[in-house]
């Protein structure tokens, strides 16, 4: 997919931040915040902070103009309609993010990604208050987004691999060091399978079925099976052997 034009939602530190490293590496930019005050000071923040990299060398006067001019900042989420991606930076609450997807979700085009640069918050609950929880996805800058290598791009259960692709490739085209999370339990605690790609393998229903035992014998909380393993259940989503999981085995 190819992305163009940016849309970043919340003008906060790190809204802040991920629209300078939009328009510093070519996105057209289109800063969205809730009030003119803000949006307008979005902008003003942009090219106080650009300038500061020109007065120290760092920054040729002709690219901090380029990337400048690529910058709008908007009140009226509508102007967000045809962008390619939106990243959401709003407050951590996920009442607000979720309000805000199905917004967005109106508004933007079919082909539009919808990313939330959420740290917490489980991005699938944002997915699914859209009715393209397939093109939703996670895109984690870390603070100041300017100078961290590091983006986690985080896959919700209902993303496409496209979309994932296209994040990755997004944050690598901003000369980030993108991974993709749900490989960290491979990469960075050496499991010869992820957690998630285990319980495909086990089977959903008999994982349920040994949390169960387990917790009737001894109720620890800790032992309950979480409600995300009792709905996958209800949705007949058992891991390989229905074809479907954490992971689709529908294409392998
Ligand atoms: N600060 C960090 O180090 C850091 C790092 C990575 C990710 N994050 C994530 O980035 C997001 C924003 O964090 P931040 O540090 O930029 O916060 P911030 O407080 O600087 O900015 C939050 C923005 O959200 C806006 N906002 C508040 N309530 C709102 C509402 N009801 N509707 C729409 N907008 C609203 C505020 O006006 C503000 O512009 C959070 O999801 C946070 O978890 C933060």
């Amino acid at each position: 997919m190819n992305i163009k034009r940016v849309g970043i939602v919340g003008s906060g530190t790190m809204g802040s931040g991920i629209a300078e490293v939009a328009c510093k590496n070519g996105y057209e930019v289109i800063l969205r915040s809730r009030s003119q005050a803000g949006a307008d000071g979005m902008v003003k923040g942009l090219e106080k902070s650009l300038g500061k990299q020109v007065d120290k060398g760092k920054l040729a006067e002709a690219e901090r103009d380029a990337a400048l001019a690529l910058v709008r900042g908007v009140t009226d989420l509508e102007e967000l309609a045809e962008c390619d991606l939106v990243v959401e930076s709003v407050v951590e609450d996920l009442a607000v993010k979720k309000e805000l997807f199905a917004a967005l979700d109106k508004i933007c085009a079919a082909h539009t990604i919808l990313a939330t640069n959420t740290s917490t918050l489980p991005v699938v609950e944002m997915a699914v208050a859209t009715e393209r929880p397939h093109q939703i996805c996670g895109i984690h800058f870390f603070n100041p987004a300017p100078m961290m290598g590091l983006v986690e791009v985080v896959r919700a259960i209902t993303s496409s691999d496209e979309t994932v692709e296209a994040a990755l490739a997004f944050a690598q085209s901003c000369g980030k060091g993108p991974i993709e999370v749900r490989g960290a339990m491979k990469a960075g605690a050496n499991m010869p399978m992820g957690p998630f790609a285990l319980i495909d393998l086990v089977g959903v229903d008999v994982t349920v079925a040994i949390l169960d035992a387990l917790y009737a014998e001894n109720p620890d909380p800790f032992l309950q099976p979480a409600q995300h393993l009792r709905r996958m259940l209800s949705a007949g989503r058992l891991g390989r052997k229905s074809g479907q999981g954490f992971y689709d085995y529908t294409k392998r």
